[in-house]
């Protein structure tokens, strides 16, 4: 009652005195995709959903192609966890080759060998890959909601493209093709190998309607014009770069072995210069793939102008679940930054856009070399 007939000035100073602050809900303790509450207004779904080869996707966190998303279980724990789409195992052209010759050969009985085949192949006499494949494709699309995107390990375009038109009948949203051609032959110019990429593009696109994306490394002699070229194809992606094999030496027993299989979160800056030095410049969508290690290099990616990234050593290490952690870090950045959409923010620190581009190209320490401090 008494405060009904308090004058109104007095009523003003007590509320600008004593009014309570709108709690800021704290984006550590809201679930992912949360409501976030703004300048006491805005009620806003932090929204992290994308587009890559025209696919919508809820998240740009994609698990890549590895043995990781070789089987349905896998397949469904890392949707349980949140991925935003999958990159199955490849299929390796020598493994169709493989199977169309011993389709061949019985029908000939004809002995055949083919010895590069046989250090993929787990099962090198195991006829059926193919048909496993093709049956990985249709059950995950059968029990997956998030886009599928089948992956061919290739050389050449010779003889297996056909099989294209086979997983897209099989239902897979995209088909990823992982090429790989090491500079080695000396006979060969870099004109000679970047046609073979060419071809294969070219020779796939032809067969399906599904988008087709392009996974390759950075041994090409013009890499900035030849990812461009390369994105003027019928490709509706570039997935940079493909991590491989890297051999070493065993100086005790002076044999060949295998370096880090996986990788680390300090491998993501070849990828990442490439990422913002071609974004805006080429003519498809960008996947970054190699050092995304948590959801703060995943937002680096996404800075520099990717659409999605693509993980697998992080899978390796920590399962699936950590996808979850992932996504909720991006989301809680998003909302401590006041970014709404995934477009708010993509692409900002490209190179095209950023207000030091040399940045992305100095390729020397200099000025490290003459302030680096030792450490011991
Ligand atoms: C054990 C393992 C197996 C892989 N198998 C494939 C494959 O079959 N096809 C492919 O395109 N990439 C394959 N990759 C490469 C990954 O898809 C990924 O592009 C690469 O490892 C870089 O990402 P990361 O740093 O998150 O591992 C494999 C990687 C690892 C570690």
């Amino acid at each position: 009652m008494l405060w009904t007939y308090a004058p109104v000035t007095y009523q003003l100073t007590f509320f600008l005195l004593f009014r309570q602050e709108k709690p800021h809900i704290s984006s550590t303790i809201l679930p992912r995709n949360m409501l976030a509450v703004r300048n006491h207004k805005q009620i806003i779904m932090t929204n992290l959903s994308t587009t890559y080869l025209g696919l919508k996707l809820k998240n740009p966190i994609v698990a890549a192609s590895s043995e990781m998303t070789g089987t349905l279980d896998d397949l469904k724990k890392i949707e349980a966890a949140g991925a935003g789409a999958v990159v199955l195992k490849s299929l390796f052209e020598e493994e169709i080759q493989m199977e169309m010759e011993q389709m061949k050969q019985q029908m000939t009985g004809r002995p055949y060998v083919y010895p590069e085949t046989m250090d993929y192949m787990d099962n090198p006499m195991e006829e059926d890959q193919v048909r496993k494949y093709l049956r990985l494709i249709k059950d995950a699309k059968a029990e997956l909601k998030i886009p599928v995107i089948a992956s061919i390990n290739c050389v050449s375009s010779q003889k297996w493209t056909y099989l294209a038109a086979e997983i897209e009948k099989a239902g897979a949203d995209a088909i990823e093709l992982n090429m790989f051609i090491l500079p080695t032959d000396f006979t060969r110019s870099s004109v000679d190998n970047e046609k073979i990429y060419h071809d294969v593009v070219n020779q796939v696109s032809s067969e399906v309607n599904i988008p087709v994306s392009a996974k390759v490394s950075y041994y090409f002699s013009d890499l900035g014009p030849a990812l461009r070229r390369l994105s003027e194809t019928r490709i509706k992606g570039l997935v940079l770069f493909n991590r491989f094999y890297a051999p070493d030496i065993d100086i005790d027993t002076m044999r060949m072995t295998s370096g880090h299989v996986l990788s680390s979160s300090s491998d993501i800056h070849i990828s990442l210069r490439w990422v913002a030095i071609m974004a805006n410049r080429v003519d498809c969508d960008i996947a970054a793939t190699t050092g995304v290690h948590s959801g703060s290099d995943a937002i680096k990616q996404l800075l520099a102008g990717a659409n999605v990234v693509q993980i697998a050593s992080v899978l390796y290490r920590n399962g699936p679940e950590y996808i979850t952690q992932m996504v909720s870090d991006i989301t809680n950045w998003m909302e401590k930054m006041e970014f709404d959409t995934i477009d708010d923010f993509r692409g900002k620190m490209a190179q095209e856009k950023s207000t030091n581009p040399a940045a992305w190209e100095r390729a020397q320490f200099m000025r490290h070399f003459r302030h680096f401090v030792r450490t011991n």
